[in-house]
């Protein structure tokens, strides 16, 4: 669906989306009153956010991309989807075992050991699926967006066992504030909700044979799972941190893929 300056003929899903768009918005026009100053408003509001380079993807990311992934990706009977989020980066390095991400000498945050296995919605264990890992460090700063973070810190991949088994070392990711000081942190607040994530790590999980899986795991307890400000968080996503006194501390997840031939 592009739309270019030279485009003469009608483009039937612009126009079947952007006709009930504009509906929408005349109606809302329309229910509240709208006046001429809050129209005033909204519309500086847009242009700021238009010259702050990276607002608009962030708050459509914040409103809109849960829904469009799940119309995307509904789960089929595997592991639940959710966001890829905006800090992603391809070709993290390839670890080899005992998996451990890559972190600075004495990274801050409490060890924890993930374990898992990845197996298909017909119960078979995957071996040799690609599981991708990234989080955000114990200050919350994602490697390769946030400056003092060392590139390619706590982001990985590696790949299952013979059955279908992964784990690896890393830290438990605090809660997480989107970029303050913006146009999306602006409106955020004017609507009274806060701009934290709950404490997540995401994961892309996939093998030839399945749909690859891209999605979050979140923690028990943490004091943002019900406030999550992308809305992101889904009740199978949430798992329990095992503490073992001040040893250890483990946690473990099943990711269920959907074959090629049952999509
Ligand atoms: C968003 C998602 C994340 O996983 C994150 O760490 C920050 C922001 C987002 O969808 O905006
Ligand atoms: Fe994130």
């Amino acid at each position: 669906m592009t739309v270019t300056a030279s485009e003469t003929t009608t483009d039937t899903r612009v126009q079947a989306i952007f006709t009930d768009v504009l509906d929408s918005l005349l109606g809302i026009i329309r229910k509240h009153q709208v006046t001429w100053e809050e129209y005033r408003v909204a519309t500086e509001w847009l242009t700021q956010a238009g010259n702050q380079g990276y607002e608009i993807p962030l708050m459509l990311d914040v409103f809109l991309s849960t829904t469009v992934d799940d119309v995307n990706f509904a789960a089929q009977g595997g592991t639940e989807c959710n966001v890829e989020g905006p800090f992603y980066v391809p070709d993290a390095q390839l670890l080899e075992r005992p998996y451990v991400l890559p972190q600075r000498e004495a990274e801050p945050g409490e060890h924890l050991v993930f374990s898992g296995t990845v197996r298909s919605t017909d119960g078979s264990a995957l071996a040799g699926a690609l599981v991708d890992v990234w989080q955000a460090s114990a200050a919350g700063e994602y490697s390769n967006i946030h400056p003092t973070v060392p590139e390619g810190n706590l982001r990985g991949r590696m790949t299952t066992d013979a059955s279908g088994r992964f784990d690896f070392e890393t830290i438990v990711p605090p809660p997480y504030a989107i970029p303050d000081g913006g146009a999306t942190a602006q409106l955020l607040k004017a609507l009274g909700r806060h701009l934290i994530r709950p404490g997540h790590i995401h994961f892309k999980v996939s093998h030839p044979a399945c749909r690859a899986l891209t999605t979050q795991i979140y923690f028990e307890g943490d004091p943002f799972i019900d406030s999550d400000v992308v809305g992101a968080v889904k009740d199978s996503l949430v798992i329990g941190l095992v503490r073992n006194g001040e040893a250890e501390t483990r946690c473990s997840y099943d990711f269920v893929l959907t074959p090629n031939d049952k999509l």
